[in-house]
């Protein structure tokens, strides 16, 4: 067989390591042969290919980043999309396609194979919010970059008795920040599920400075206070509509300082909790993920992504993994409460 691989979506550390084990588990198991396809969707739409083969993906395995390059093309809002994918992969002499990527990517993937084309998904996103895998890979290297960070601050943040802030990534689900927050014993964390009161904030970081500690705040970028507190102005959001990097953080920062009369300072994560090398862990899953994605294709089982279920990597239908996402239940933010301002 002929197998096509993209990876579409913000990057994750952990695709290259999808994209090794599906080659090398591809060729030397079944051998069938493989075509890279460049930038997510965008490769098989303007037909971007490179070489994939056993060299390619020779000392990828700790590499972060993708070596297909990525991007969030949606072939549903191109003109004529589908049928240029169809064309291509025809022409190309494609059989099958494996897509490695979060919602959208999957979501396009999900559509494609109701058209016929045949395809099986690998989920990726830092954020661990698809629905129907229990982690995905990415996670755990970005909490573990934010726990560093947050052990970090602890000490600076107390020898300046002063609020430390941290904006990590999370638009739409705070599992970044309830797990850094909880690794890194933060005193206070808002996820973007449940918004919160900036007073009550506010009193658990005096509460901590009462017992003498500095208060570290574990906020994810997606994080909003209750309506009426604060009312976010145009500058804030990104062309996309979204809450721009630092906008929250350091709103928040703003605020406790007046609210407290102790100095708050706000570092925003970003990027860095996508780059570089993964953990063990994501290497791990990412390897599982693409040796079950190479022999769901080899076997024909088709229209189904790869996922985590307790230790067993599974299939299911795409569909499953699209759709809503898994956001953080109240039981877990409840669970972690019990630090807050202590
Ligand atoms: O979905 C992954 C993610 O890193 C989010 O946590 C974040 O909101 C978003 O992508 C940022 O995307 P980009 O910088 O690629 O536009």
């Amino acid at each position: 067989m002929r197998i096509g691989v993209l990876t579409g979506g913000g990057d994750c550390p952990g695709l290259n390591a999808v994209i090794r084990a599906v080659v090398r588990k591809g060729v030397t198991a079944y051998g069938h042969e493989f075509v890279g396809f460049r930038d997510g969707w965008k490769g098989p739409l303007e037909g971007l290919t490179m070489p994939l083969g056993i060299q390619q993906v020779r000392g990828i395995l700790p590499r972060g980043g993708t070596i297909l390059g990525s991007s969030r093309t949606n072939l549903f809002k191109i003109e004529n999309g589908v049928e240029r994918v169809k064309e291509n992969l025809a022409g190309l002499g494609v059989d099958a396609l494996i897509a490695i990527g979060g919602e959208d990517t999957l979501g396009v993937a999900t559509k494609l194979s109701d058209l016929g084309v045949n395809v099986v998904g690998v989920p990726k996103t830092i954020d661990n919010d698809l629905n129907g895998t229990d982690y995905t890979f990415g996670f755990d290297t970005a909490v573990n970059i934010a726990m560093e960070a947050i052990d970090r601050l602890h000490t600076t943040a107390e020898s300046h008795h002063r609020t430390l802030i941290v904006e990590v990534m999370g638009r739409h689900a705070g599992w970044i920040a309830l797990h850094a927050g909880l690794a890194g014993g933060a005193n206070v964390i808002l996820l973007p599920e449940r918004e919160f009161d900036v007073d009550q904030v506010a009193a658990y970081v005096e509460k901590r400075f009462q017992h003498e500690y500095a208060p570290i705040v574990v906020v994810a970028e997606g994080a909003q206070p209750l309506e009426g507190q604060m009312v976010l102005q145009n500058q804030q959001l990104d062309s996309f509509g979204h809450v721009r990097l630092g906008g929250i953080g350091q709103w928040l920062a703003e605020q406790l300082e007046a609210k407290t009369g102790k100095e708050a300072r706000t570092v925003v994560l970003g990027h860095i909790q996508r780059g570089g090398t993964p953990t063990a862990f994501d290497r791990v899953l990412s390897t599982r993920f693409g040796l079950q994605a190479i022999d769901a294709v080899n076997e024909g089982d088709f229209g189904k992504m790869v996922a985590l279920r307790g230790t067993d990597i599974v299939r299911i239908p795409l569909i499953e993994g699209t759709g809503e996402l898994k956001t953080v239940p109240l039981e877990r933010y409840t669970e972690a409460e019990v630090f807050f301002g202590s």
